[in-house]
């Protein structure tokens, strides 16, 4: 997969690209990060990016024309007009589109989650905005961008920490990047659920002992704990989760016995 991310800051993301799991990834080309500075595509002797804007009011707001000369020059057959699409919607004859989505980084995008990560992952290409300063000419996002990702309720100072984000959530869904095969599919949210508990070594720490069924060597048993930890921990820390999630029978018996619990208390 290939990433360009289009920024006023392209220093920013050496040192978190250049380590662990993304440089392995990139060192075996199952990916390729391209950062592009955006002043780079002024045209003007001082290189101007941001202006203040119409109608008065306080910030600066990043010019149009830089963005699009960038966005030409990376993708010269233009980029998706809108996000790339629901995985449920993609059939078995689905082709990832030609053309890749231009995606902002703003904090009045749509909320990313695990699911748009997944969708991502199965683009051979993906370019990112860095929206910075108080914000980006509406033009930039009304005739240019295919979609708007904001990575929580709060306020940076720019799109750069979001866009890493987006990129390690998504480079490790490819396919090949994490070591286990199976690694990302029992991850947090992958299942639909909260992960559980984990221990290693040793088995006892100072009063503290690792619960015996981990020791037991009984997958079964060991699975339906692990199911049982994750439904529990969902159930206290994120109960909206449950509602999407797919239960067995036997899960709903042990939602109905957390349910006990907590009216007994
Ligand atoms: N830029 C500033 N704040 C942001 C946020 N929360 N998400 C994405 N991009 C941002």
């Amino acid at each position: 997969m290939r990433i360009d991310i289009l920024t006023l800051f392209p220093e920013v993301f050496e040192g978190y690209f250049q380590a662990s799991i993304l440089e392995r990834a990139q060192e075996t080309d199952l990916l390729q990060i391209y950062t592009h500075q955006i002043r780079e595509y002024t045209t003007d002797k001082h290189h101007v990016t941001d202006e203040p804007p119409y109608g008065g009011g306080s910030g600066m707001i990043l010019k149009p024309e830089p963005i699009f000369r960038a966005v030409n020059a990376i993708a010269p057959d233009g980029v998706l007009e809108n996000w790339p699409g629901d995985q449920e919607n993609r059939g078995e004859q689905w082709q990832p589109p030609s053309r890749p989505p231009l995606i902002l980084l703003t904090p009045q995008g749509k909320s990313f989650n695990q699911k748009m990560a997944g969708e991502l992952a199965l683009l051979p290409r993906l370019i990112l905005l860095c929206g910075r300063y108080e914000g980006i000419d509406e033009r930039v996002r009304e005739h240019l961008v295919s979609a708007e990702l904001s990575i929580g309720d709060y306020v940076l100072t720019g799109g750069e920490l979001a866009a890493m984000v987006v990129v390690d959530a998504v480079a490790r869904l490819i396919p090949g990047v994490l070591g286990a095969e199976d690694a990302a599919e029992q991850d947090s949210f992958a299942t639909g659920l909260l992960e559980g508990p984990h221990y290693t070594r040793p088995a006892t720490f100072g009063q503290w002992v690792v619960p015996d069924v981990l020791r037991s060597g009984h997958a079964a048993r060991i699975a339906r704990w692990r199911r049982e930890q994750a439904l529990r921990r969902t159930w206290q820390r994120r109960p909206e989760l449950l509602l999407t999630v797919e239960l067995s029978e036997e899960d709903k018996k042990f939602l109905a016995v957390l349910a006990e619990e907590q009216t007994a208390k």
